[in-house]
């Protein structure tokens, strides 16, 4: 029997991925060292691997194949929008993708003027406002603190993530407009779920009863 990849993503969704694994019975001892300097762990008697990669590339490791399961914040999915299948909403780090910016640059939204606007996430923005909006802007590639952005007078507006609010509240911006909600989702590579469907759909069936369990 061939080992099973999965992907996570680095920091507290690879943590509460793990705890879900946990309780559907699958654990990856070797990782609880806190100082181990290992990337990929095993579990032999189950004959799975897992190791944490940077977020944004965790749908590049399954779609190549690398990984045959992973796990990945909707975002991500959107902005990489790599061929693979979607297959749970875990229901985790639920938050929701948006334009932002000072209140005042809400009117060159609704007058579709030509705007500037700043994100981490260009493909997400480009179907926004082209796709879903029909209007024209600039968009500015940043890797971080995009609310910076509008404070600096580098754009008008930003699409970013807003979980609590508290980022844009304490710099003086709002929300806009609404894009989508986000949360995190499991994912499968295409060839491996018609291969290995028997073992990967009893992953997914445990953790999609877990999660109706917890939700009930
Ligand atoms: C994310 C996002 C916002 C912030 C939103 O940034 O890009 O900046 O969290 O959270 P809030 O609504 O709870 O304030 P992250 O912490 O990932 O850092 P980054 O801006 O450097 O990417």
């Amino acid at each position: 029997m061939r080992y099973l990849t999965i992907a996570l993503p680095k920091g507290r969704l690879a943590k509460q991925t793990l705890a879900l694994l946990e309780e559907i019975g699958i654990s990856f001892e070797e990782m609880k060292d806190p100082k181990t300097r290992k990337l990929v762990f095993t579990n032999e008697e189950k004959k799975l691997k897992v190791f944490l990669s940077k977020a944004a590339d965790v749908p590049t490791f399954v779609e190549y194949g690398a990984a045959d399961i992973g796990v990945a914040g909707k975002d991500t999915l959107l902005e990489e929008g790599r061929k693979l299948y979607e297959v749970i909403d875990l229901g985790l780090g639920k938050c929701r993708m948006c334009v932002a910016g000072p209140r005042k640059a809400g009117d060159l939204l609704s007058h579709g003027e030509l705007i500037r606007v700043a994100t981490k996430y260009p493909n997400i923005a480009k179907d926004y406002f082209y796709n879903s909006k029909g209007q024209t802007v600039e968009i500015i590639k940043l890797n971080g603190s995009v609310e910076l952005a509008p404070l600096v007078g580098l754009s008008e507006v930003i699409v970013d993530i807003v979980e609590t609010g508290s980022t844009l509240k304490e710099n003086g911006l709002v929300v806009l407009e609404d894009i989508c909600d986000l949360s995190a989702r499991m994912v499968v590579n295409q060839v491996s779920m018609k291969m290995e469907h028997e073992r990967i759909s009893g992953i997914i069936d445990a953790v999609r009863d877990l999660i109706q369990r917890k939700n009930s």
